[in-house]
This record gives C-alpha cells, sequence and structure tokens, in this order.
C-alpha cells in the first residue's frame, strides 16, 4: 500500500487489509514515494479513525517505497494517480509495471479513483478515506482469498 508520505492514508489500507486476511498467509506492508517521514508513527487522526474502528496501528512507521519492493511484494497499491506514477518511474522490467495497481479501480462502485489526501484537511476526511479503504479492501480481501 503506497502513499505520499506513508502516514495518513496508506497505513490505514495496510491495517485495513491486515486485518481482513488469515494471519501468516500474506504479507502486507506499506510505504511513502516521499521521504518525509520516514521513522514516524502514523498521523494520529489515522491511527484515531483505525481505533475507533477496531484496528489498532500504532506499532507502524513510516518508511520510503524501495526499488527492492518489486522484489519483494506481488502487488503494490497506489491510493492516487500521482503515486501510481512515482511508482511507476522506478520500475525496472514489465513484470514491476505490472504489479503495480490504483487501488480503487477494484472498486467498481467508486468513480473517482484517487484515494483523497487527507493530510491538509479535517477528521471527516479520514473518516471518508477509512471508509472508501474499507469497503475496497473487503473487495482486493475476497479476490486474494478465492
Ligand atoms: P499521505 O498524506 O500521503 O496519505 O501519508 C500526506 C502526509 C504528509 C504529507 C502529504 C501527504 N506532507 O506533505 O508532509
Amino acid at each position: 500500500m503506497v502513499c505520499l508520505g506513508n502516514i495518513c492514508r496508506s497505513p490505514l489500507a495496510h491495517g485495513i487489509l491486515e486485518s481482513k486476511l488469515p494471519t501468516g498467509h500474506f504479507f502486507v506492508d506499506s510505504a511513502g514515494t516521499a521521504n518525509y517521514h520516514i521513522g514516524s508513527k502514523p498521523d494520529h487522526r489515522s491511527i484515531h479513525i483505525a481505533q475507533v474502528n477496531g484496528l489498532d496501528i500504532n506499532s507502524q512507521r513510516a518508511r520510503q517505497f524501495s526499488v527492492s519492493d518489486f522484489d519483494n511484494f506481488d502487488i503494490i497499491y497506489a491510493m492516487d494517480q500521482s503515486n501510481y506514477q512515482n511508482i511507476l518511474d522506478l520500475a525496472q522490467t514489465e513484470e514491476d509495471k505490472r504489479k503495480v495497481k490504483l487501488i480503487l479501480n477494484e472498486n467498481p462502485s467508486i468513480t473517482d479513483k484517487n484515494v483523497p489526501d487527507p493530510y491538509y484537511g479535517g477528521d471527516s476526511g479520514f473518516e471518508y478515506v477509512f471508509n472508501i479503504l474499507n469497503e475496497t479492501c473487503d473487495i482486493v480481501a475476497s479476490k486474494l482469498l478465492y
């Protein structure tokens, strides 16, 4: 799960998807394309909306996406078109490129395919992001488990 800072959207996507998969069978992680917040905990507003919904994402720490992630992961979900393009720019092979997907393309009921960046907004932005990621991760998890 990849966003820009790895403190708002992708930590939520990481925690949500992980909670929907059986433990030990899948490795879910998150990263940011930028280096601004390396080592930071998720934004307190992401921690809060996760907690309200029964998820503990406190132990996550931000890291920057790296080229080695193409070898370590089978699917790389970008939160928005800008992250998607930045990840694709780092791809070394056609196989790397095929791993990169826009997460909201998994959800046919959402027309705007960008998970909005809630960083500069209020709590309602985080609630919206949680809800669309939760709905979309249900679809992703059911595909992975099929
Ligand atoms: P994220 O949100 O990409 O969902 O983690 C952001 C976090 C920090 C910044 C931008 C977006 N920032 O500019 O520091």
